[in-house]
């Protein structure tokens, strides 16, 4: 059979589904994000879909493309697809859970760090020559020993930041979900609150919910306002949470202390974005799960959804279980 692939992933993965007997295409890295239109076209003579990057699958996407029998994304999150249009048109969709966990968590534990140093604005201190002698007063960080960081949807990776904060610096950890982790308040004593306390008590507020309708938008200037003066904002989980013209004036007015993002609203960021010069913050361009081992994890496991969505087998890691009936 023949599947499709909207960007270049780790070449074991798309191995793998050669070896079982099924021709691929990769759609050119340099033209993604790939134009709807295109997606659609080449589909249309494909019979499973692996995306990597962003591409919108929704209601119209199955009805013009009825010969695509399953949907594997090279991503954790699922909030590009209509997962009920997918039941109902009978296609299962995979994804890549857990093998990114401790990855996307570095990346969270990075950001927290580094803003807290404001560690990217005084490394474009020395670019720009401003580095002239050892200054005792300028540009000073904060603490985060002992400290209180407050997770935001914990679930494998949150519990994976949780788990850093504590060991590194001894957190508090508190955290807010749909539901109780019995396994992070056993083993970090993680206390659950709701999210009025998460935003007043954290001195680190770190995302990690999926974007569905009830979390978009949900760190507004409400929300900060409710933050402490000295709090640091970190997300690596969705742009879409966090509404960043609120964001930035939370920042200018001193209402929190600084923000770590790896992903924007939109994304990308523009080069020109204010936030990329304030010293309390730092942005990377969605690195989330960028390491050579978890990159090669998130492959085979595409790869393995896809060979299994083709032979009609469960997907191994599956999103809308409910397409099985
Ligand atoms: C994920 O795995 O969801 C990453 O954010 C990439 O989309």
């Amino acid at each position: 059979m023949k599947v499709f692939i909207t960007n270049q992933i780790p070449e074991t993965g798309i191995q793998m589904i050669k070896d079982a007997g099924h021709e691929v295409t990769v759609f050119p890295s340099e033209q993604t994000p790939i134009p709807r239109d295109v997606l659609i076209e080449n589909c249309k003579k494909h019979d499973a879909l692996l995306v990597a990057g962003f591409a919108k699958i929704d209601e119209d996407f199955f009805l013009q493309c009825p010969n695509i029998k399953m949907v594997s994304l090279f991503s954790v999150g699922y909030d590009s697809v209509d997962l009920a249009a997918a039941t109902k048109h009978k296609v299962p969709v995979g994804n890549t859970p857990d093998v990114l966990s401790k990855a996307t968590a570095d990346t969270a534990f990075l950001l927290m760090l580094a803003v807290s140093r404001k560690a990217f604005y005084n490394y474009k201190k020395i670019l720009d020559g401003r580095w002239k002698q050892f200054e005792p007063v300028a540009d000073l960080g904060i603490d985060l020993h002992g400290k209180t960081v407050g997770i935001f949807g914990l679930g494998k990776i949150g519990f994976e930041m949780a788990r850093k904060c504590k060991a590194a610096f001894d957190m508090k950890v508190i955290y807010h979900n749909r539901s109780q982790n019995e396994n992070a308040e056993r083993e970090l004593s993680a206390k659950y609150v709701s999210f009025d306390e998460l935003l007043s008590q954290s001195d680190v507020i770190s995302m990690h919910a999926n974007l569905t309708p009830e979390t978009k938008g949900i760190f507004n200037k409400d929300a900060f306002a409710k933050m402490k003066p000295t709090a640091l904002f970190v997300n690596t989980g969705r742009g879409n949470m966090h509404n960043e013209n609120d964001l930035k004036e939370a920042l200018d007015n001193a209402t929190i202390w600084g923000a770590g993002l790896d992903v924007t609203n939109p994304e990308p960021m523009n080069k020109d974005n204010p936030l990329l010069l304030y010293p309390n913050v730092c942005v990377l361009p969605h690195i989330g799960s960028a390491t050579q081992e978890t990159r090669n994890a998130m492959a085979v496991l595409a790869a393995q959804n896809v060979i299994a969505g083709l032979k009609g087998e469960k997907l191994p890691t599956i999103v809308n279980k409910e397409v099985y009936g």
